[in-house]
């Protein structure tokens, strides 16, 4: 049985991930559970879930000395943008300085990690208008979330190529699913329409802009398949990988999607586009569909879900 150490693994894409491997390996979960939850993850014998930060060397110190860690999903991160444009110094704290501080213990580790997978974001490509977005589009970090992912993972990759660390880099574009937490006016558009087209919000939902601006929405559950993938994949090592679906979606034809698949109508206001607003995004996944991954969900089959489990 693999060891595997998920940070932020009482968060919505940790939490899933700690699910679907509990059956075959023994999962240490470390979460300082700012916006992660306890309840997100069920009590399960090969669970253990310590409540810690990863800035805390300390913290790190005990479980690299208490595990002897196979495989490696380092998640725990300020996940808001809007959120380290207002506190940028702890942003740099949790979403680099801590991952360095990973990648140290895990190189110094005596039995090798058989893979060490960094969560980046599709943030990194900032406002640069090429689509889709391949692996080999130009960087264009805006915020500091998207400069620290960008150097994170550059770092991760560096530790590939200097010190033969197996590790590997994924650019989540626009997650959605179950357990994501639709609370803050920054949490992903898709669980706060969610939100609305429950009957407990009397369905009104603002668009910020004129609702033509895209994504590419990925469900949760393509989302823990590619990353399981890549973990286990030969040829992922220190590499980067795009995870997303290869289709663009508008915010206006999700909201049409959505009221299809729910039978319910939602008051929409439009509103100002939000500052620095992406006009345009998709993913370029031939890399990893050269690995052999093929998104199982589309958005109409992933709002499906996502509902009918809501
Ligand atoms: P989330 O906020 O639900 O999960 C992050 C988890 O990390 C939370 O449980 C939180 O409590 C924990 N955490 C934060 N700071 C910590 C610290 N200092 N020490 C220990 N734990 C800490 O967010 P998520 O959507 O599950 O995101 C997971 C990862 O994926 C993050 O790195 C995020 O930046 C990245 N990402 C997510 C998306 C998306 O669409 N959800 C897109 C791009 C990148
Ligand atoms: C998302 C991620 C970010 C990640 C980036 C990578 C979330 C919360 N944010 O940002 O971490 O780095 O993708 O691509 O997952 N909108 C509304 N009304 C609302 C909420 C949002 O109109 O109530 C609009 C936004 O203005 C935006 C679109 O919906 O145009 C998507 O917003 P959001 O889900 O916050 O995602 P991103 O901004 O793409």
């Amino acid at each position: 049985m693999s060891t595997v150490l998920i940070t932020g693994g009482l968060g919505f894409i940790g939490s899933h991930l700690a699910h679907r491997i509990a059956a075959e390996s023994k999962v240490v979960i470390v979460d300082n559970i700012s916006t992660g939850r306890r309840e997100n993850v069920q009590p399960h014998s090969d669970i253990t879930v310590y409540e810690g930060d990863i800035t805390d060397n300390e913290m790190l110190t005990y479980l690299f000395t208490t595990y002897e860690f196979d495989y490696i999903y380092h998640l725990a991160a300020i996940a808001s943008v809007a959120e380290s444009v207002e506190r940028p110094h702890e942003t740099l704290e949790t979403n680099f300085k801590a991952t360095v501080s990973l990648l140290e213990h895990a190189r110094n580790q005596k039995h090798p990690v058989k893979r060490f997978v960094f969560a980046s974001s599709a943030a990194v490509f900032g406002d640069e208008k090429t689509l889709p977005k391949t692996e080999f589009s130009p960087v264009k970090p805006l915020t500091p979330y998207a400069i620290d992912k960008l150097a994170s993972e550059q770092y991760v990759l560096a530790y590939n190529a200097l010190y033969g660390l197996n590790t590997s880099a994924v650019r989540f574009f626009n997650v959605y699913g179950m357990r994501q937490n639709p609370e803050s006016p920054y949490s992903g558009v898709i669980s706060i329409l969610t939100k609305a087209f429950s009957t407990e919000e009397q369905g009104r939902f603002t668009v910020y802009g004129n609702g033509n601006q895209t994504r590419d929405f990925v469900f949760i559950k393509d989302v823990i398949d590619a990353l399981v993938l890549i973990a286990h994949h030969e040829k992922s090592k220190g590499e980067v990988y795009n995870i997303g679906t290869g289709q663009e979606t508008s915010l206006n034809e999700l909201i049409g999607q959505y009221q299809d698949i729910t039978g319910n109508t939602i008051e929409t206001m439009y509103e100002e586009p939000r500052q620095g607003d992406i006009h345009a995004s998709v993913a370029g996944i031939e890399k990893l569909r050269k690995l052999g991954f093929e998104p199982r969900y589309n958005v109409y089959e992933g709002l499906t879900a996502y509902w009918k489990n809501y």
